[in-house]
């Protein structure tokens, strides 16, 4: 897969991807991921990749023709653009999962207030939040992105664990408590169950421990 990232921050979209497991799937070329300054298609003598909103308001918007050229530039028939917003559908695994098997994502990095509508309507095919809270800019939400999904590809994560038995995998339901070794610290026990070898009443244990969890912490998951 490949992602090309388009922001006014490229370092703060590629620090998250240059360590650990996302580090190694790119170095391994599993996700060939490049992050472009947006300021590089812009034009005149300032270079100007902002401009205030028509009929007032508050902040600055990104302007259409810097985004416009850099897309142009990009996309091939088998791109996906999508625009990192506060203003987009709330990202969920169910996504990631599609996502992955794409072949080109262009990523669009909000700032200030936002992009001109021209851009959304004319380029981009999906909107995406990390999140119902506002981020400075999209840079961080497209690493995000970017880790959600490259963690997935083939190969990513090596043998070790399979992606499909975590949270938001079916059924949509967070994961059960985990133990380690010491079998006691401080007083407090491993549960019994766990340490059993009983395997059929240590998966009857997890499904009532997720289920409890979920109804707890994420209730909004079981509706
Ligand atoms: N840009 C600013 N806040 C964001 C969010 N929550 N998700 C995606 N992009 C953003």
């Amino acid at each position: 897969m490949r992602i090309d990232i388009i922001t006014l921050f490229p370092e703060i979209a590629l620090a998250p991807l240059s360590e650990s497991i996302i580090k190694r799937a790119r170095e391994a070329g599993i996700a060939e991921v490049k992050a472009h300054q947006l300021r590089d298609w812009a034009t005149g003598k300032h270079r100007k990749t902002d401009e205030y909103l028509c009929g007032g308001g508050q902040g600055m918007l990104l302007k259409p023709e810097p985004l416009f050229a850099a897309i142009e530039e990009l996309r091939t028939e088998s791109s996906k653009v999508i625009l990192l917003t506060p203003q987009g559908q709330v990202l969920k695994q169910a996504t990631v999962r599609e996502l992955s098997s794409e072949d080109h994502l262009i990523l669009i990095c909000g700032h200030y207030e936002g992009v001109d509508h021209r851009v959304i309507t004319e380029l981009v095919d999906l909107e995406l939040s990390i999140g119902d809270y506002v981020l400075t800019n999209g840079a961080l939400a497209a690493a995000v992105l970017c880790d959600s999904i490259i963690r997935l590809l083939p190969g990513a994560l090596g043998d070790a664990r399979s992606p499909e038995d975590e949270s938001f995998s079916d059924p949509n339901m967070l994961e059960a408590p985990a133990y380690t070794k010491p079998i006691e610290f401080r007083g407090l026990k491993v549960p019994e169950v766990l340490l059993s070898g009983h395997h059929a009443k240590i998966d009857e244990w997890k499904k009532a421990q997720a289920l409890q969890r979920t109804r707890e912490n994420r209730p909004d998951l079981l509706d």
